[in-house]
């Protein structure tokens, strides 16, 4: 019998490329002489720590938004928590203008030992997600490196132990057997539910290959009722389509803003630490998705949250499968992490050495920040002044696979005085925005606006 259930898929992939000339086959001007244009790391000076859960949601909220501008009316679904976990092992390897760039963008500090220590709060997150339970949640990432890029040891081992990222040497020039490889490995994380990742081989030009990839599979702590699941029309921006609305009614927290024209509903996992959202427009016709999300930020529908208590709901929710795959390069760019995108710009130092001799200074260095040894004060400026590998990022390509049912059939509760006139209603029957978040951790593991729950791939 299969099992109904709420499966939710996500991989992130970053390719990075030589931008040395030393690939025959490149056509790049050479890089030697880029001087690094960037002045030292600034100093942030704030005591408070950062919340880093509140800054990687903040994060991936402002991502949702900007994807939802570039590519009007089409649904999506992400997983803020799988993208940041991608990009921030890229940081982690970045000097410079590739530095601050990426760790402003985040939110995550400057001061580069609050840097490293922003590393270590978000890694600690990430494991804790990992649950096998009632519902499960699997986390994991890894960095596959060709052969003859020295990867720096410091980076190898400080990427095991704040994010637990194998490290795998791969042969780009066989492409085809670096895609199985590639593809082997997703297929290990995702629980089998992602067979061909990479469909095409990658460039023999590839240097390093990072992945993360989040899996989360949820039971309805109270399930939908599959009866009453029927066609019923859904207005989305343009038309009236006819879509499988589930039901569901019984106590929910639920709330709505009067200030931000919206309501929002809880419906939470039976492993009672995940809780998914939905939140959409009082009045779709006055005010669209896009505009009431564009007016409102992270910590106010976290705040809206706090607000929340439990009412008397029913409830109409799409089912639905989709699955969207997005090439992310162009929105990151435009939220300001231009620099590791261009070649001759981008700067991995710290993730690669530009020789194959290791420079033992440099190394010394390094493991001194790491162990807190040395002052912020000077460091930045040895670090930026680590010769650059000539190494860019060339596509993040973020896939995410999702699936809603009403799971349970038991649960066809004697309760037929469904309609009570009582009832808030949330109807789902317009586009809304929804995200799944971790209550424990407080981070959103996977967040999606739906404009139209027919179209299944985007
Ligand atoms: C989760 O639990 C199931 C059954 O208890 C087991 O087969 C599976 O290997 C576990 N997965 C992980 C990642 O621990
Ligand atoms: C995938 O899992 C199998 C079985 O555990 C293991 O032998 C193999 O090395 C794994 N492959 C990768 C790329 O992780
Ligand atoms: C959908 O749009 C039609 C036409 O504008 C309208 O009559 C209907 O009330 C709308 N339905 C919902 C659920 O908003
Ligand atoms: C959650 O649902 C699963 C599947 O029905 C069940 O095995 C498990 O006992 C439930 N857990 C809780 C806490 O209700
Ligand atoms: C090692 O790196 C330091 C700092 O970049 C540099 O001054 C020194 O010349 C390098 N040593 C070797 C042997 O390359």
């Amino acid at each position: 019998m299969e099992v109904k259930a709420w499966v939710i898929l996500t991989l992130t992939a970053l390719s990075i490329h030589g931008s040395c000339g030393q690939e025959p086959t490149e056509t790049i001007e050479t890089t030697e002489n880029v001087e690094e244009t960037v002045t030292s790391t600034t100093m942030v000076t704030t005591s408070k720590e950062v919340d880093i859960a509140s800054t990687i949601n903040e994060f991936g909220y402002k991502l949702l938004v900007r994807i939802m501008q570039q590519r009007t009316n089409d649904n999506v679904v992400i997983s803020p928590s799988g993208v940041v976990g991608l990009i921030a092992m890229a940081l982690l390897g970045s000097v410079g203008k590739t530095y601050n760039e990426i760790a402003e963008t985040l939110g995550f500090s400057q001061d580069i030992l609050k840097n490293r220590r922003n590393h270590e709060q978000f890694g600690a997150l990430l494991q804790a997600l990992n649950t096998n339970v009632s519902s499960k949640t699997l986390y994991a990432d890894a960095m596959f490196v060709d052969e003859h890029t020295p990867l720096r040891e410091i980076y190898r081992k400080y990427l095991n132990d704040v994010y637990r990222g194998d490290v795998l040497n791969t042969d780009f020039k066989q492409s085809e057997e670096a895609r199985l490889f590639i593809n082997e490995w997703v297929r290990n994380h995702t629980e089998g539910n992602i067979e061909k990742f990479l469909v095409h081989p990658l460039p023999t030009s590839t240097k390093v290959v990072l992945l993360s990839a989040l899996y989360f599979k949820g039971q309805w702590e109270q399930p939908f009722v599959p009866e009453y699941t029927m066609k019923i029309p859904f207005n989305t921006t343009k038309n009236e389509v006819m879509a499988d609305l589930m039901l569901n009614f019984g106590h929910f927290r639920y709330s709505f803003s009067r200030k931000h024209s919206l309501h929002i509903l809880a419906l939470p996992y039976n492993d009672s630490e995940t809780t998914m959202y939905a939140l959409k427009p009082r009045f779709p016709k006055r005010l669209s998705i896009l505009e009431l999300m564009e007016s409102l930020d992270y910590k106010e529908i976290d705040e809206i949250i706090s607000g929340m208590s439990k009412k008397k709901c029913v409830i109409r929710f799409p089912k639905m499968a989709m699955r969207n795959s997005i090439k992310l390069e162009d929105t990151l760019k435009a939220m300001g992490m231009r620099t590791m995108f261009t070649p001759g710009l981008a700067n991995f130092a710290l993730m690669v050495n530009s020789n194959l001799v290791a420079n033992r200074t440099e190394e010394e260095i390094i493991t001194d920040i790491d162990q807190g040894r040395i002052q912020t004060k000077g460091v930045s400026d040895m670090i930026n002044g680590l010769p650059n590998p000539g190494l860019h990022i060339d596509s993040i390509v973020h896939d995410v696979k999702m699936t809603i049912d009403e799971y349970g059939t038991e649960a066809v509760a004697a309760t037929s005085a469904i309609l009570a006139r009582s009832a808030e209603q949330f109807y789902a029957d317009s586009p809304f925005y929804m995200f799944i978040r971790n209550e424990r951790t407080k981070l959103v593991t996977f967040s999606a606006v739906i404009f139209d729950p027919t179209v299944t791939i985007a």
